[in-house]
């Protein structure tokens, strides 16, 4: 099992990454949460099918009391109502300050657990099991949790950092095809902004992961090792921690656009092969990285354009909760590996995305 350690402003803690971390989550549960009595498990129908089970095993061989919370998978349900349900059922069931929450799922659940937790009594533990990739490389790691309202995603939660991420690289074997490669959308960010390494390893591996454990057990492990140095220089993303907005502020727009039909790490795909598009135009990356950057997304079946127009990306962006005042913090690429985050207002926004 590997391990790397977030040592974030508020909290610091380890995530284990490695074929059948579950069967630590009792034993390091009691380490984190000592003094714990009961355990909320907090799933959705999809992974609860398959790991609800186990896990609840292992919460009660160490001696957990655990209660589950189970919520019809799929965003439209990262709402408050599922919250207010949890947060009923940890009262119902008696919980007090010493117990704690585990989010296991993707990043819904992960967002939502997490968010249970930082306000059920003022705030108690969460424990994070991420069960897709993106939840395991980007949504678990960082403290970012909360819901979505109807005027926007992710409008509503808190910085609230786990006690303990347990990362089981063997959950990734049931994991739909569609949602692995929604998950590269953040590897191949990850890569882009920070990770030569990385981008030079999913280069050599030709786009194929899913089926070398060992390979992709690492892959895992260097993404979070990136999210952690990110999250510990700057926890609440006034700085650094926004260059992990790379294709986002145009990956939203699209996102939105489509009613949030089109999922999260394909419309980011989008939103990162514009961007480096129109980084190249503005001279701040060579055409022959840029290309190599592209043809990464297509190695993953990630697209990198898409038909909206720059006029409609700068409409949607200046409602963008990332916004600060009138201007937006837009992330460039300038080599591989490498990020800059860049001031523009609407004018110059524009100007950047136009042909
Ligand atoms: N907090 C953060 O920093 C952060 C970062 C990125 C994304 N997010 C949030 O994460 C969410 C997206 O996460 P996601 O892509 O994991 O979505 P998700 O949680 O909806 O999971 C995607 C799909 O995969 C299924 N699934 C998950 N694990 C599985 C497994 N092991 N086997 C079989 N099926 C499995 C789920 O049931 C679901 O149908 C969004 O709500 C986004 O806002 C948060
Ligand atoms: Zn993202």
């Amino acid at each position: 099992m590997r391990t790397v350690h977030v040592n974030a402003a508020s909290k610091s803690y380890d995530v284990l990454i490695g074929k059948n971390a579950v069967l630590a989550l009792g034993e390091e549960a009691k380490k984190v949460c000592p003094g714990a009595l009961k355990a909320l498990i907090v799933s959705e129908t999809n992974v609860a099918g398959l790991y609800l089970d186990t896990v609840t095993a292992q919460l009660e061989d160490a001696g957990f009391e655990v209660i589950d919370y189970v919520f019809e998978a799929g965003e439209q349900n990262k709402n408050i109502n599922e919250i207010a349900g949890m947060w009923n059922k940890m009262a119902e069931a008696g919980f007090t300050r010493t117990d704690f929450v585990v989010g296991l799922g993707g990043g819904v659940t992960t967002d939502m657990a997490g968010f249970a937790a930082s306000t059920f009594l003022r705030g108690i533990k969460v424990i994070q099991l991420p069960t897709s990739l993106l939840a395991m490389v980007d949504a678990s790691v960082g403290g970012k949790t909360g819901i979505d309202i109807p005027m926007g995603k992710n409008q509503v939660g808190a910085f609230w950092q786990p006690s303990l991420v347990l990362e089981d690289t063997s959950f990734l074997k049931t994991l739909p095809d569609e949602v692995f490669t929604e998950g590269m959308g953040e590897v191949t960010k990850h890569a882009f902004i920070m990770d030569l390494a990385l981008f030079d390893k999913l280069e050599k591996a030709n786009g194929n992961i899913r089926d070398d454990e060992d390979l992709l057990e690492e892959i895992v492990f260097m993404n979070v090792s990136d999210k952690a140095s990110v999250v510990g220089e700057d926890e609440t993303d006034n700085g650094r921690r926004q260059t992990l907005n790379f294709g986002h502020t145009v990956g939203h727009v699209i996102e939105r656009d489509s009613g949030f039909t089109k999922p999260h790490g394909i419309c980011v795909a989008k939103g990162m092969g514009i961007v480096i598009d129109a980084c190249v135009r503005a001279g701040t990356l060579e055409a022959e990285e840029a290309e190599k950057m592209k043809n990464l997304l297509k190695l993953y079946k990630l697209p990198t354009e898409d038909d909206i127009t720059p006029e409609a990306i700068v409409e949607g962006a200046m409602n963008d909760k990332k916004k600060r005042g009138d201007t937006l913090s837009v992330i460039l690429v300038n080599k591989i590996g490498r990020a800059e985050i860049r001031k523009m207002n609407k004018e110059e926004f524009l100007k950047f995305l136009s042909v």
